[in-house]
């Protein structure tokens, strides 16, 4: 119960990578809020994770992030840690066989979507030395051969580059 009084919100918590880190955090104390854009999926991952609360939230729409901060303050009164999890993985092809749509919805969920749950977030974490954990992937720090997912390994180097400057710009408010 190391975490009891900790609120952590996760991002994409309904399955995956996601709802582990949250089912870990909810059973080691914490409150958890989760979020995704299927209420089913949402609703049956916040039955079976303790002390949580699913907020059913586009990370590419911004009153719908704005709304999901509200509630969890709303719900828990604070907010301690933001996970930045959510994602959408593009079809594989090559760089010069994808439109500027499919690079540009890749950039908005996962790295424009970061920026705005980031954002929303930050007040509340400099009235509470919070933290910040960007899930970020190998495939943002190497190429590998055949990936053929540039959008994604630049949303996911960009989240990389991002962690090291948010770490630097809120040191003083002892958000790490
Ligand atoms: N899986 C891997 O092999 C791997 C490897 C390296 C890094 N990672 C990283 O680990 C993280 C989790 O990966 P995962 O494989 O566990 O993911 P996943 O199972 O595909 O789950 C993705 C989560 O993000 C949510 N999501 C997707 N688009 C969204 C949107 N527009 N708005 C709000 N929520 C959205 C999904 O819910 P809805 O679809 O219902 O909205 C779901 O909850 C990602 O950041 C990924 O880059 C994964």
């Amino acid at each position: 119960m190391r975490l009891s009084e900790k609120v952590v919100l996760v991002t994409g918590g309904s399955r995956g990578i996601g709802y582990a880190i949250a089912k870990l955090f909810s059973e080691n104390g914490a409150k958890v809020v989760i979020t995704s854009r299927d209420p089913q999926r949402l609703e049956k991952a916040a039955s079976e994770i303790s002390n949580s609360s699913g907020v059913v939230a586009d990370i590419r729409k911004r009153d719908q992030v704005r709304d999901v901060i509200k509630q969890a303050i709303e719900k828990f009164g604070k907010l301690d840690i933001l996970v930045n999890n959510a994602w959408i993985f593009p079809r594989i092809k090559r760089l010069h066989e994808i439109d500027e749509g499919e690079w540009n919805k890749v950039l908005d969920a996962n790295l424009t979507g970061q920026f705005r749950f980031t954002k929303e977030a930050i007040p509340h974490l400099q009235k509470r030395s919070g933290s910040i954990i960007n899930i970020s992937s190998d495939a943002g720090l190497k190429a590998y051969q055949g990936f053929n997912a540039d959008a994604y390994s630049a949303s996911k180097a960009a989240l990389v580059a991002l962690t090291k400057c948010w770490a630097l710009e809120y040191a003083k408010d002892k958000i790490m």
